[in-house]
């Protein structure tokens, strides 16, 4: 594995399209995109122009559509949980803001787990994880797929999923399965298992599906400041060693990690 910074990523100045409240702390924002089209599970910086917070917040690409006319401006849209000052702003902007985009960073899906697949895979997001795993969604063939998703209430950015293929499970029971998701899961029925969420549940998936030999990919989640590498700040501990999660993943292969939780 290179311990060198990754290689320097494009910084575009982007123009919010809309931005919209799926519930009341998660957002979806849309922004213009003229750069390199990205892969599920990669992910950007993104920053204000006009900002009171030093560094751009890594968020999921939740959907891209690329140019469909001579202009060459595809369009990226993402989800994001306000919970502090720097994604509080970004849940602030409005069409016609100003927008700084690094990106496409991290390694995809695809480049950790490539095709083809032999047989059904679950898709399995908790909360804000939904999102990595919705676009992977959008990659794969019709009828390939069960997704699965955890929340603690109202479930959210499910809308471009194929009704059938879900499952939906809430802590209080609002909207589908009462529970937490990985009681109505069983890996042994899937030839693999994507998952991004709460480090708990991915944990307790990596375990399930080690005993059962079922593949199985986890995007992790870490704070990140450089998004390049560089800066050493989103260490994910491994059994090869320390590995940097903004370049070496977000996407792992379960079995490699030694998670806190
Ligand atoms: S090394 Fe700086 S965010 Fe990963």
């Amino acid at each position: 594995m290179s311990r060198c910074p990754g290689p320097l990523k494009q910084t575009l100045p982007c123009t919010v399209t809309g931005c919209r409240a799926l519930t009341e702390e998660i957002f979806s924002l849309a922004c213009t995109w003229q750069g390199p089209p990205p892969r599920a599970g990669q992910f950007f910086l993104l920053k204000p122009q006009r900002s009171s917070v030093f560094l751009g917040r890594p968020l999921s690409v939740a959907h891209y559509t690329p140019p469909s006319d001579q202009s060459g401006l595809g369009q990226l849209t993402f989800s994001l949980a306000a919970r502090g000052e720097g994604t509080w702003e970004l849940a602030g902007l409005k069409s016609g803001d100003l927008l700084e985009l690094t990106g496409p960073l991290g390694r995809s899906w695809s480049a950790v787990a490539p095709e083809p697949l032999e047989g059904p895979v679950a898709l399995v997001g908790g909360g804000i994880g939904v999102v990595p795993c919705v676009a992977l969604a959008a990659e794969l063939p019709p009828g390939t797929f069960d997704f699965y998703g955890g929340f603690k209430s109202r479930p959210f950015g499910l809308e471009t999923l194929p009704p059938k293929a879900c499952i939906i499970a809430t802590e209080d029971g609002s909207q589908g399965r009462r529970g937490r998701i990985l009681d109505f899961l069983e890996p042994a029925r899937y030839c693999r298992v994507y998952a991004c969420g709460p480090e708990p549940l991915l944990k307790a998936l990596a375990q399930r599906c080690a005993a059962q030999k079922v593949p199985c990919f986890i995007s992790m989640e870490r704070p990140m400041a450089c998004g390049v590498g560089a800066c050493l700040g989103c260490t994910v501990q491994t059994t090869g060693g320390n590995r940097r999660c903004c370049v070496d993943g977000p996407v792992f292969r379960a079995e490699e990690v030694l998670f806190y939780a």
